[in-house]
């Protein structure tokens, strides 16, 4: 776990991935998708909770586009999520990040780490709808340095939860949103960094009143 989390040195990201190795352990989810693996830190701790809960799959994706003339990266992610023994739980891809590429059924979680930009994350979230099983997170990194694209999130989430989907969306999302509850969470690091000093944690969960069935899931 050591030589893991040691790799989050390099994006600051040691306590992050401590956080998402220890809801994966809790959560124990079916299916992760990252998009921007690095140096592949997050998605090796997802991996190490994975096989402690003997289940789960994290999906990585990243183009390499930070690691150009820095050795062959694919390869290196390669050789580690087999050096680390995580073949089974880490899926990674070497390709471009494009939404409409992404197949998969039911997304428990999803971690951006890549692109903080409104038009992005917009897309994202409806994307995250179309594809998020009942319970579902979407995690958005640095979002809130991002001031333009945090406001069009947050108003977004915040029409959700009004049982509106904003004209500037697909209408047939509404099924999606009637009748579940959104809470947007922003997590600040404790540095007071100017960028990537936040992690926003959007989560999705179905709208019933009282506790009852919330013991059965
Ligand atoms: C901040 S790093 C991710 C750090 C990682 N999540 C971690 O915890 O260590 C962002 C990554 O996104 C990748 N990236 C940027 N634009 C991309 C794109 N359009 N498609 C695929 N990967 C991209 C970069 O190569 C870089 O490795």
């Amino acid at each position: 776990m050591q030589q893991c989390l040691n790799r989050g040195i390099q994006y600051e990201t040691v306590d992050s991935c401590m956080f998402y190795y220890s809801l994966v352990k809790m959560k124990k989810p079916k299916l992760v998708l990252e998009l921007g693996t690095g140096n592949g830190s997050t998605a090796f701790m997802i991996g190490l909770a994975m096989i402690e809960n003997s289940r789960g799959e994290v999906i990585t994706i990243d183009n390499g586009k930070d690691w150009i003339g820095m050795g062959e990266y694919e390869k290196a992610i390669r050789w580690f999520t087999k050096h680390y023994k995580l073949e089974k739980h880490v899926d990674f891809r070497c390709e471009d990040i494009d939404l409409e590429k992404i197949k998969v059924d039911k997304i428990d979680m999803v971690i951006s780490d890549f692109d903080r930009s409104a038009k992005f994350n917009l897309s994202l979230i409806i994307w995250w709808l179309y594809n998020a099983n009942e319970y579902s997170s979407l995690f958005i990194d640095s979002l809130s340095e991002n001031f333009d694209a945090y406001s069009h999130v947050k108003e977004t989430i915040d029409y959700f939860n009004r049982g509106i989907v904003p004209g500037n969306l697909p209408k047939n999302l509404w099924p999606l949103v009637q009748g579940y509850k959104f809470t947007q969470t922003d997590i600040r690091k404790c540095r007071n960094m100017i960028e990537h000093n936040s992690i926003t944690w959007i989560k999705k969960e179905p709208h019933f009143i009282g506790v009852e069935k919330l013991y059965y899931e």
